[in-house]
């Protein structure tokens, strides 16, 4: 007899076809963020769960938040997977068995997921056609996205990026990046719902907003982020020349194009930290509290620069905030931070 998976409400049978258990917290993850986005949504929240696999993502939001799936997977026996999974969970829906980027350029849906192998690249212009109201994506490609395989970064998002302390957020950056321009094409300007980084993947949701003056408005959220060996960081919009010259007197290394605007909309993520608990009510929190800073620092980074022993992080956020700056911990790493304080000031409290 197949064995059965259980996750969150749903029971699946997985048969050869892909599961990664490794992405239930994620799945976890969405379903509160599901919940809450269809408290807010409309009677009948249409969504396709584009390469479905045995269907748990699009199984569980129906479960879980009440949304009406759609599945599709150009892999015939994934189809068949998800046929039977929809029968074992009593769920009535319609399965689609083609390329995603065909099926989205037929049909609209209120909201598109994309969780691919790897790269969502290729997915992205249709999915952008696509969606009337909502776009979640997955990236498993960190290298590209980050700055650690600067030409596949190139190649797949069309934006620079080197290694840097802050390379997560770069990657998660570029990743919005490049969803954001290709939406605007089609007078569409995304605006982030929630989003965060795991060390094998990123996932963002966003909001999609039908406008061209909205969509002209995005390109003032997207530039370039300018790092200096001296340690300062700092950033431009499209709609600004990059200065690249540093007050040190080097040159610095502009990184993009990158999405420069919130990560997330407070008062959703608000939401978010009420109905949730345990662990992922740890992951909310530290994102609710994150300042929208478009970059951060890591502590150990500055301190072998400095060549000086880490002090606790939350000595050096407290003493930021005594002296008057905006300073917080970040959803990246346990040894990061966020603060509009200049550099002078942050090294100053690190050396103490
Ligand atoms: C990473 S798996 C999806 C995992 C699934 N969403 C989950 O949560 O377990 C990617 C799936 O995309 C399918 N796929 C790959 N290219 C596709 C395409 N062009 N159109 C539709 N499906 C595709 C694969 O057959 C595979 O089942
Ligand atoms: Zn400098």
């Amino acid at each position: 007899m197949t064995e059965l998976i259980s996750e969150g409400r749903a029971r699946i049978a997985v048969d050869g076809v892909f599961y990664n258990p490794r992405m239930r917290l994620c799945r976890d993850i969405d379903m509160i963020v599901f919940s809450e986005l269809r408290k807010s949504g409309v009677n009948r929240h249409s969504y396709l769960d584009a390469l479905a696999a045995t269907g748990i993502r699009g199984i569980r939001a129906c479960l879980e938040a009440e949304f009406t799936p759609f599945f599709n997977d150009v892999d015939r026996k994934a189809v068949e997977m998800i046929k039977q999974n929809l029968q074992l969970n009593g769920i009535e829906a319609e399965v689609f068995n083609r390329d995603a980027v065909s099926l989205m350029r037929d049909r609209s849906f209120f909201h598109i997921d994309i969780d691919p192998f790897g790269s969502p690249a290729q997915f992205v212009d249709a999915a952008c056609y696509s969606a009337r109201r909502f776009l979640s994506v997955t990236a498993t490609d960190i290298a590209a996205l980050c700055g650690s395989a600067t030409v596949s970064g190139l190649r797949k998002y069309s934006a620079y990026a080197i290694k840097t302390p802050f390379m997560h957020e770069v990657g998660i950056r570029m990743l919005l990046g490049k969803v954001a321009r290709e939406a605007t094409k089609y007078d569409k300007a995304v605006q982030p719902v929630v989003s965060w980084a795991k060390e094998h993947y990123y996932r963002i949701h966003l909001r999609v907003i039908f406008s061209s003056k909205e969509a002209g408005k995005v390109y003032g959220k997207i530039g370039y982020i300018m790092q200096c060996g001296c340690g300062r960081i700092w950033w431009n919009s499209m709609y600004e020349t990059p200065e690249t010259l540093c007050s040190c007197g080097e040159k610095a290394v502009m990184l993009g194009p990158l999405w420069l605007g919130e990560l997330e909309r407070k008062d959703f993520v608000e939401k978010l930290v009420e109905r949730s608990e345990g662990k992922l009510k740890d992951i909310f929190s530290r994102i609710y509290e994150e300042l929208n800073i478009p970059f951060h620092y890591d502590l150990h980074n500055i301190c072998r620069r400095l060549r000086a022993a880490p002090p606790p992080i939350e000595k050096v956020i407290r003493e930021l905030r005594e002296l008057g700056y905006a300073a917080s911990r970040t959803r990246f790493s346990g040894t990061s931070f966020k603060t509009d304080a200049i550099l002078e000031d942050i090294e100053k409290i690190i050396i103490g």
